[in-house]
């Protein structure tokens, strides 16, 4: 994590995904602890998957503040956040692939929660899940003004001024066709608040001024709007294969989307337009945000 020399690749996998993975392995309980059919349906939506990019936001944008020197509390008070951020996302996909949402059955190449577990697990599952979120925000060893800031951050970005409103505007919006400016609210709330969360998450734990603040925020809201603008491209042009969840979606439920709105190349023009803007925001942080630049870059260039 600490050696700017290893590639963004390895980094992406061996510090943030395979870190990530054992550490969630760890704070979430085991299947043996009861109740446990719920215990093992949230750790079948957390684990043994994703690509953990919100994760990998909170750490780089520690690394960012920190000019690459993390000592190992702060290290630890990082990882809690990341696991903080990535239970709730993945409580936000469990209930955004239930009938009374997106109805799909597919998730990081498995059959979704409720497929497996059921619909009234999966709804638990959800709200177990974002509770324990919290819970882990509260571990952070920092003090204890910055774990206050960092609770309210992620309640606002979940919530519904965030990601839980952006969903409700989702489900309002199918068959509408709808102008760039609401179409660019809905995706800001629904998906940009949790990725600005993310990279703010990062910044408060790590205790960040003023002015890496306000840098860091901008990038987050222009990095979060192009990560959902590329989600509405590849479920246009990728395979269900590829993308281990069901491709074409969109089309099929009449959900207006970038691609819907715009045109696919546009779509694809806008995304990339997005990404330089985002690393026009932290071009004062220099080399000590060249993880955010890969991030960045990963998120334009992913193909699910
Ligand atoms: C999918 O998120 C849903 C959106 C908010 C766009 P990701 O593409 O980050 O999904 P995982 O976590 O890698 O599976
Ligand atoms: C999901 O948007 C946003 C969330 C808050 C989960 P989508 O409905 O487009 O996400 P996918 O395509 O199912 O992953
Ligand atoms: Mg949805
Ligand atoms: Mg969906
Ligand atoms: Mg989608």
């Amino acid at each position: 994590m600490l050696n700017e020399k290893i590639s963004f690749e390895h980094w992406l996998k061996a510090d943030v995904q395979d870190s990530m993975e054992g550490f969630l392995k760890e704070i979430l309980p085991s299947n043996q602890e009861f109740p446990n059919e719920l215990h093992e349906a949230m750790r079948y939506a957390v684990l043994g998957g994703g690509k953990r990019v919100r994760a990998a936001l909170v750490l780089a944008t520690g690394l960012a503040v920190h000019r690459n020197e993390l000592n190992s509390s702060l290290l630890k008070a990082l990882q809690y956040a990341a696991a903080a951020v990535e239970l709730i996302h993945a409580y936000s996909l469990v209930h955004d692939d239930m009938p009374c949402m997106d109805d799909d059955k597919l998730r990081r190449g498995k059959p979704t929660v409720h497929v497996k577990y059921g619909e009234a697990q999966a709804l638990l599952v959800g709200d177990a899940l974002q509770t324990s979120a919290f819970e882990q925000l509260v571990k952070m060893p920092v003090a204890p003004a910055l774990v206050v800031q960092a609770v309210r951050l992620l309640a606002t970005a979940s919530g519904s001024m965030g990601m839980a409103g952006g969903q409700s505007l989702d489900l309002k919006y199918v068959n509408q066709s709808l102008e760039l400016e609401q179409l660019q609210q809905m995706h800001r709330l629904k998906t940009g608040a949790l990725i600005e969360g993310s990279v703010m998450l990062g910044a408060v734990a790590c205790g960040a001024n003023y002015e890496d603040r306000q840098a860091l925020e901008t990038f987050g809201s222009v990095l979060g709007l192009a990560y959902q603008v590329v989600d509405d491209v590849l479920d246009q042009v990728q395979d269900t294969e590829k993308l281990g969840k069901t491709a074409g979606k969109d089309a099929q439920h009449n959900k207006p989307n970038y691609v819907s709105v715009m045109g696919l190349e546009q779509a694809q023009n806008f995304a990339k337009e997005l990404h330089e803007l985002a690393l026009d925001t932290i071009i004062h942080f220099g080399p000590r945000a060249n993880r955010l630049r890969g991030i960045a870059e990963f998120v334009l260039k992913r193909s699910n």
